[in-house]
């Protein structure tokens, strides 16, 4: 059986995100989505709640295991015994923060192996940064989102004041 963990900020999910665990689904059998725990970054939504919507729009999506981490990549990787890492690429400007990143932690443990995946081309310029500036500047991101994530947004930051 073949698993990758996929890990991020998700804060929050986009279908962007869907895109890449649906393909990755393809591929492997089983994902694990990891929600990194950054005390450093300030964000929209508490690592529980990105953990939560995560959870709820992938609810029969096939084997996908909601998790959160913090401290290394590699180490959560040993301790859940998986090797794989799976990421998503959009356009050519990911590629080189995801070189370094895949780079690092091949340097921090060689039985880590990265796995790209392309983001389907509708989702090629969607970012979790740019869909909450957006939403935090009143525009309207729904289509952008999955509807439980859409919800919460406009919960915290209040209803869209452009139509999309
Ligand atoms: O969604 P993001 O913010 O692009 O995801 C980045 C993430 C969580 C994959 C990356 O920051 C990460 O793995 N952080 C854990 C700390 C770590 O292992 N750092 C060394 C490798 S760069």
């Amino acid at each position: 059986m073949t698993v990758a963990i996929y890990p991020g900020s998700f804060d929050p999910m986009t279908h962007g995100h869907l895109s890449i665990i649906r393909s990755g689904l393809v591929v492997f059998d089983k994902l694990i989505v990891a929600v990194l725990r950054n005390p450093r970054k300030e964000a929209l939504f508490t690592v529980e709640e990105r953990v939560e919507m995560i959870r709820e729009e992938l609810a029969g999506a096939g084997d996908v295991e909601v998790d959160s981490f913090d401290g290394l990549l590699v180490e959560y990787c040993r301790r859940k015994n998986v090797r794989v890492v799976l990421r998503g690429l959009r356009a050519v400007a990911d590629f080189e923060y995801e070189l370094q990143m895949a780079n690092m932690n091949r340097h921090l443990n060689t039985e880590v192996e990265t796995v790209f995946l392309m983001a389907n081309d509708a989702y090629f310029y969607v970012s979790s940064n740019l869909v909450k500036e957006a939403a935090r500047l009143g525009g309207d991101v729904h289509r952008l989102v999955p509807p439980g994530v859409a919800r919460r947004m406009t919960e915290r930051l209040g209803p869209p004041r452009t139509g999309a």
